[in-house]
């Protein structure tokens, strides 16, 4: 048994080491970046005489960074606050750089950037591959350069790159790949977040072994909605193209399933629930879009709930996956530091009431999860010790529908005291 067990350790050893070698090298994103990022809550709001509050402006993004330190999101893990589309002015300055709209950006962004800092916290700011962002606005095409050092001088610390207007693929690839150059380039560590994958799917495969040497995370799939049919469509879509996407995924790069939309008013508690313990298992960025001025204290104990956290944060960084489906349960894993691993039983059925799925424990880990046993901890959605199980045993997971879908999270660790020998022999 101990044999095998060191097999394992091995195997996932080297994993390990050619993902971190194929990775972009600006050292960032060891773990999956975390923060805010105002697309899916605030979209495209200019109107700041008729909504305040809401519209893109330098005060939604000071008042979300003093709400990230003042209500613990900052010690909690997020520390991006991130803007999106729609925070510059339409045109370039007469030297050729980007600049913010004057009016919601009064300060400019390097003065943010301070603020932002100065709350502990990181700036991320937008831009687009093409002649055009998404919404309109310039674009950085012919302007890689310029635009990073522009960045770089305002001291932003991530750059959400969108593909919007790329013209041909040829144009979006060499795009992606010189703005990555050009962020080196500037000497200062900036987090490039890409959706290079996403606007090459419907013509061509990505070669997701290049995108990672230029990206630390990318999006693959559309915008994320707040409705449990967009986090459906993302699960689904993920779990389908797994054996492509899950094994690029380490140290220095991941697959981005799009934001956290808890705390808003699409999702049932249970969607909720779904959606914070599923963006662990897949090792996500977590960028919540949400209004953290406003937000229930429920919301905030789930996204905020740090044995969740530790599971997308493991320092293993080994995305999870689907091992198996059966009718409307999926039972999904992920391989965690300390020969741990993360388990979540997903119910589809949105008819009826809460179900059990049960399953042998020599389903996980390849039979070897639990081998020759471990003890279970649930974390999703209340955390309870199960205590300590053989591997010849059975789990039964209670997993909630009440016409949406849920989740029960296990963290399964070996029992440590008979697997020390192993455990420490390194
Ligand atoms: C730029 O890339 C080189 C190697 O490719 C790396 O050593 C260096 O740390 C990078 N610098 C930044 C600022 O990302
Ligand atoms: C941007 O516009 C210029 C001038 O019209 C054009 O030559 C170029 O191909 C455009 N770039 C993209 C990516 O569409
Ligand atoms: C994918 O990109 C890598 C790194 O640039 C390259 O070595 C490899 O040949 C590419 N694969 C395909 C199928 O084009
Ligand atoms: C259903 O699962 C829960 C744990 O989630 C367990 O406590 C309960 O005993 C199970 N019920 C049945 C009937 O197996
Ligand atoms: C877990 O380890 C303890 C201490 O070695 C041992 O007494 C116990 O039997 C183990 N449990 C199982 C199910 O193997």
């Amino acid at each position: 048994m101990a044999a095998a067990r060191r097999v394992l350790r091995w195997a996932l050893a080297a994993t390990a080491a050619l993902a971190a070698a194929l990775a972009l090298d600006n050292g960032l994103a060891r773990t999956p970046p975390m923060g805010w990022l105002h697309w899916e809550r605030f979209l495209c709001g200019t109107d700041c005489a008729a909504d305040p509050r809401r519209c893109v402006s330098e005060r939604l993004f000071v008042e979300m960074a003093d709400v990230m330190v003042a209500e613990g999101w900052r010690d909690a893990g997020y520390e991006f606050v991130c803007i999106d589309d729609c925070w510059m002015a339409p045109t370039r300055d007469e030297r050729g750089r980007l600049q913010a709209d004057p009016k919601r950006f009064p300060s400019g962004i390097r003065r943010l950037a301070d603020y932002v800092h100065s709350r502990g916290l990181k700036l991320g700011i937008y831009s687009d591959v093409g002649n055009k962002t998404c919404a309109g606005f310039p674009g950085s095409y012919n302007h890689y350069d310029l635009d990073a050092q522009t960045f770089a001088s305002w001291g932003v610390d991530l750059l959400k790159f969108d593909g919007c207007n790329s013209g041909t693929l040829e144009l979006l690839a060499e795009g992606y790949r010189r703005m990555s150059l050009a962020l080196n380039k500037t000497g200062r560590s900036i987090v490039y977040s890409c959706e290079w994958p996403f606007y090459l799917r419907p013509l061509q495969q990505p070669n997701y072994t290049e995108i990672k040497q230029y990206c630390n995370h990318w999006r693959n799939f559309f915008d994320v909605y707040d409705s449990w049919s967009s986090i459906k469509s993302i699960l689904d879509w993920t779990a389908l193209h797994q054996d492509s996407i899950v094994k690029i995924a380490g140290p220095g790069g991941w697959n981005d399933p799009d934001m956290l939309v808890i705390g808003n008013f699409g999702l049932s508690w249970d969607q909720a629930v779904t959606q914070m313990a599923m963006w662990a298992i897949m090792a996500a960025p977590l960028f919540m879009s949400n209004d953290l001025r406003r937000i229930s204290p429920e919301a905030k104990w789930l996204l905020q709930n740090k044995e969740t956290i530790a599971i997308n944060q493991d320092p293993l960084g080994k995305q999870g996956y689907q091992i198996t489906k059966d009718k409307n349960f999926e039972l999904w894993e992920r391989p965690l530091a300390g020969q741990a691993y993360a388990v979540a039983v997903l119910n589809q059925q949105e008819i009826g009431g809460p179900q059990n799925f049960t399953f042998p424990l020599t389903f996980l880990g390849n039979g070897l999860a639990c081998n020759p046993a471990c003890s279970v901890r649930q974390i999703l959605p209340a955390s309870r010790d199960w205590g300590v199980y053989s591997w010849v045993s059975s789990l039964s997971v209670e997993a909630f529908t009440t016409r949406s879908a849920s989740t029960g999270t296990l963290n399964l660790q070996p029992n440590v005291t008979n697997t020390h020998h192993s455990i420490t022999k390194r």
